[in-house]
């Protein structure tokens, strides 16, 4: 029996009660068969159609050529729309009434996974309303290898098993809803720098157990499509590489989806088609030339350069999704301009506030009542411009909702920290006053007198296309944008109870805000899109407590992370070593170190068991959508027992870190197995609950080619973060 309660907003729907099986979440029974029947109906269809019908298939109609970002033409005969495929993973691009949601980012830092398939679940219903058939998210590459990589924001975190159950969800969430979900980029796009012409040379180990894995659980959960993303990998375009998409994709992983081009990320006719992609976006360059299918193609398959069996395996592949989706029984028509938004900013503003990471409190929160509230920074109000003034977001003005570039939304509204703490002083009778700037000068005045300064400082990055203040995507650092730790070190040397509030992409260096005395909290905010100053409120003065997780490493020095963004070719040389697996096996001490998040109450564990079926040896199932079915078998369940001790009702997530056994190949200290959030009233006590699959006790041997069970035990460590386990067991395999 969970003592689980209803979710922080019962409103929205959401609840924490059925998080717990979450990690056996299998592909639905149906799954194989539904991809059959789908195939079936594409191969039914493929019989009516011309040779012309199917190159316009496969072929997207130009750039700036249709409605969406991705078009191909209407095929009457057999009822085919003009197909819409439309950004992205933060909600919908270039539409006008829609939900600006909170990034995948916040979301992987709520760990709630009723949370983010609501989410999911409510961009895909946006998406059907205004008619987009394909939806270009979720985002599980970039991993976060690089802390200042400009899209990492985009997805769940730096982690493959925390991207893995996120993109799984999500695909889950937006196909329930009928929409074709987009797993991307395809593969291991880790950094904007160069992104159109460097290759990531990546070791088959690492790009199995890091790179491949949320792919992998993208593909068990169905998704219609995979991005293949712009770079090279191991030398060869991601889109015409035979190995990457062939050999794992489609043939490993047994993808039965189509895979779509990056738009322009396609480089030749042939080798594209007989190499693996299905269908090229947006069917031009940007400058609606280039086009390299369409009559390109048509003529290669006249000539047998491309087999006419491979045309027809594009076609079906992509039917199939449509059919997979039932889309084919009505489907609303293509208009960006309804207003789809219902309840949903009850979502955004959940994930919003959950995402949000305390990670300093000396008593200062929550807030009671104040006199007087002294507030600073330019990212304390929304953007003077206006709060889309910047076309993809690509400014840094005002208040940071999310980051830049084609994951973008158009904000609806945006309440920002400072209009939120009013709204809130007015019935407190708080006197609040504002310095929405990041000069140090007037700094004193504005303190004197307040019980507490606030200061919001920020750091953003993006996509590529667009360069923000000297930031092309990636950051060229991790400090705090517009001088924010002067700003910091000003209002510290007012003011005494100084509450520093982030709102940033992704880490950054905390050690100068860390060593003021008078800096009592930090509250790590995250992006929280149009609620930002909402979520903040609602934990600033505790009308919940706090519960996000650090889904990254913040370190105490850019170089403790050791990657970079690479000048040109990325080798990977880090291996498996990314974020926290490299801070562990390195013996670096973190700031904050990744899982890490505190709260207004406490949550002491006890009671762990283990219970486990798991056997040594390679996995053996026939493949099914993800890899080997057994491979997605839950082998071991871990239980353990959470009390919230502390003073109020709060949520607690308890993470589940694997140690390989001694005698298995190298492999870092602790690894991202299982996690489970768990709501408890003051007092409570829960059973959190880790269901482990056989992958998830498995290394890739690439001498075999297979993922294996080592024999012998597996350390197994329950906790609070990463650094911080409360339980430990074993699991021997034999
Ligand atoms: C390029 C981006 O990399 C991709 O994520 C996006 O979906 C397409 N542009 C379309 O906007």
């Amino acid at each position: 029996m969970h003592l689980r309660t209803a979710s922080l907003l019962a409103a929205a729907g959401a609840s924490l009660a059925a998080a717990e099986g979450h990690q056996a979440r299998q592909a639905t029974p149906t799954g194989t068969d539904a991809w059959a029947a789908a195939h079936s109906k594409a191969a039914a269809a493929l019989a009516r159609l011309s040779q012309n019908d199917k190159i316009n298939i496969v072929t997207g109609v130009g750039w700036d050529k249709g409605p969406c970002v991705g078009n191909t033409p209407p095929i009457n005969a057999i009822n085919y729309p003009q197909l819409c495929l439309q950004d992205g993973p933060t909600g919908i691009r270039f539409a006008t009434s829609v939900n600006a949601f909170a990034p995948g980012i916040q979301a992987g830092s709520t760990w709630d996974v009723e949370l983010i398939r609501q989410r999911g679940s409510y961009i895909a219903a946006e998406a059907k309303g205004l008619g987009i058939h394909v939806l270009l998210g979720p985002a599980p590459g970039a991993l976060g290898k690089i802390p200042n990589a400009g899209r990492n924001w985009e997805g769940f975190g730096a982690d493959p098993y925390l991207q893995g159950i996120a993109s799984a969800v999500t695909i889950e969430a937006i196909q329930a809803q009928g929409v074709q979900a987009v797993a991307k980029h395809y593969l291991a796009n880790e950094q904007e720098r160069n992104r159109e012409t460097m290759s990531s040379n990546v070791d088959d180990r690492t790009m199995h157990e890091l790179y491949l894995w949320p792919f992998a659980d993208s593909v068990h959960s169905n998704v219609a499509s995979i991005m293949c993303s712009y770079n090279k990998l191991n030398g060869t375009w991601a889109c015409e590489n035979d190995k990457i998409l062939n050999g794992i994709l489609k043939n490993e992983l047994g993808f039965p989806g189509y895979v779509v081009s990056d738009w322009n990320a396609q480089h030749s006719t042939n080798a594209a088609a007989i190499n693996g992609m299905d269908l090229t976006m947006p069917g031009s360059d940007f400058n609606g030339r280039n086009v390299l299918w369409g009559p390109a193609l048509n003529q290669a398959v006249n000539n047998n350069q491309v087999p006419r069996s491979r045309l027809d395996d594009m076609v079906k592949r992509i039917l199939a999704g449509w059919y997979l989706l039932g889309q084919d029984r009505g489907y609303p028509a293509i208009n960006l301009r309804a207003n789809v938004q219902a309840n949903h900013k009850e979502n955004v503003r959940a994930v919003a506030r959950d995402g949000i990471v305390l990670l300093k409190n000396s008593g200062i929160l929550p807030l009671n009542k104040p006199k007087k509230i002294a507030l600073f920074g330019s990212a304390a109000v929304v953007n003077p411009r206006g709060r889309n003034a910047c076309v993809d977001r690509g400014c840094n003005e005002g208040a940071l909702g999310m980051g830049w570039g084609s994951g973008t939304v158009e904000f609806p509204y945006f309440v920002a920290p400072a209009d939120a703490i009013n709204e809130r002083a007015r019935s407190d009778g708080t006197q609040v006053s504002v310095q929405a700037t990041d000069s140090t000068s007037g700094v004193s005045n504005v303190a004197s007198g307040a019980d507490v300064a606030i200061v919001v400082i920020t750091a953003n990055s993006g996509e590529g296309y667009i360069t923000v203040q000297g930031n092309a995507g990636d950051r060229v650092n991790l400090d705090p944008w517009h001088n924010g730790n002067q700003l910091v070190q000003a209002v510290a040397q007012a003011s005494q109870n100084v509450i520093v509030v982030v709102h940033s992409t992704g880490p950054i260096v905390l050690e100068t805000i860390q060593a003021l005395p008078n800096v009592k909290a930090i509250v790590w905010a995250g992006l929280g899109s149009q609620e930002n100053g909402n979520a903040l409120v609602d934990v600033l003065y505790g009308l919940v407590s706090p519960s996000g997780k650090l889904p990254y490493t913040i370190g105490k020095s850019q170089s403790d992370y050791g990657t970079s963004v690479a000048s040109g070719n990325d080798d990977f040389r880090e291996g498996l070593y990314v974020d926290y697996r490299h801070f562990d096996s390195k013996n670096i001490a973190p700031r904050y170190e990744f899982g890490f998040g505190l709260s207004y109450t406490n949550f002491t564990y006890s009671d762990i068991t283990v219970d486990s079926t798991a056997k040594a040896g390679p996995a053996t199932g026939k493949t099914i959508p993800g890899g080997r079915e057994d491979l997605f078998e839950t082998v071991a369940t871990v239980t353990a027992s959470i009390t919230n001790s502390g003073g109020v009702e709060g949520a607690e997530v308890a993470q589940l870190y694997i140690t390989l056994p001694s005698g298995a190949p190298p492999a870092p200290p602790r690894q991202l197995r299982g996690f489970d959030k768990i709501k408890l009233k003051q007092g409570a006590k829960g059973t959190v609950t880790f269901n482990l699959r056989r992958k998830d006790l498995s290394y890739w041997d690439v001498r075999t080619q297979n993922w294996i069970v080592p024999s012998g035990s597996f350390g197994i460590g329950v906790g609070a973060s990463s650094r911080d386990i409360r339980l430990t067991g074993t699991i021997s395999a034999a």
